[in-house]
């Protein structure tokens, strides 16, 4: 009655925090929180920038939740060659542009335009990309899995989707210590979470069986020198 807040127009999600700390949100939460947002007339916005493009496996990484977002934001591998690209998805009625009206320095870059035509008939007209992506990701968590099993990762926890993945450890700086180390064992990776206490997987999508396992035994060893 005039004196309270106005409702949000918009919820803007990821399905999989990556720079938050690899926080997996459940398929059920996200079915429930696009419930939410029809109910109370609010628009779901999923920012796929991340984890969208085949991270988690399916193209979308909503996907799996069987959920339509209303706006989805796409970008990083979207160009498919590491060119500058970024595309804001949404539903034709929600498209209020004049033609020619959303410009900008970074839009309509037509090399990464054709780069990622020729990404999107390469890996996405069929399902071994998807295929190989499962795969790779089940490799990778059983492999984390057991690392935090072994007596010098004590409260190490691991989770994630396709290939992303996070190994949080309870002493905040061991990730760090971690990254070093893996640094100079040959190996790159880098932390993620609010307090840098994950180190943060993300291989290439294009990831061989056993670079995976070579990355993954660096990984341990690292964990271990640290411990
Ligand atoms: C989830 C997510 N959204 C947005 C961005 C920013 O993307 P851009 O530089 O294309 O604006 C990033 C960059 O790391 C990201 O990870």
């Amino acid at each position: 009655q005039g004196s309270g807040l106005d409702k949000p127009a918009a919820v803007i999600v990821e399905t999989v925090q990556g720079e938050g700390g690899i926080n997996v949100a459940r398929p059920e939460w996200l079915r429930a929180l696009k419930e939410l947002c029809e109910r109370q007339d609010m628009l779901l916005i999923v920012d796929d920038i991340q984890m969208g493009c085949g991270r988690t496996g399916a193209f979308f990484s909503f996907e799996e939740a069987g959920i339509t977002p209303d706006i989805v934001t796409v970008s990083k591998s979207i160009s498919g060659y590491g060119l500058p690209m970024s595309l804001c998805l949404f539903r034709p009625e929600l498209d209020v542009w004049e033609p020619g009206e959303h410009n900008g320095t970074f839009r309509g870059n037509n090399p990464a335009f054709v780069t990622a035509t020729a990404a999107l008939h390469m890996y996405w007209t069929d399902d071994q990309m998807e295929k190989h992506t499962r795969a790779r990701g089940e490799q990778v968590g059983q492999a984390l899995l057991a690392l935090c099993d072994e007596s010098g990762a004590e409260g190490a926890r691991c989770r994630g989707r396709g290939l992303v993945w996070g190994l949080e450890f309870s002493r905040t700086e061991r990730a760090s210590e971690v990254c070093r180390r893996a640094f100079e064992l040959g190996l790159l990776l880098e932390t993620s979470g609010t307090r840098s206490e994950v180190v943060k997987l993300l291989p290439p999508l294009t990831i061989s069986a056993d670079e995976t396992d070579e990355g993954l035994r660096t990984l341990a060893r690292a964990v271990r020198d640290t411990g």
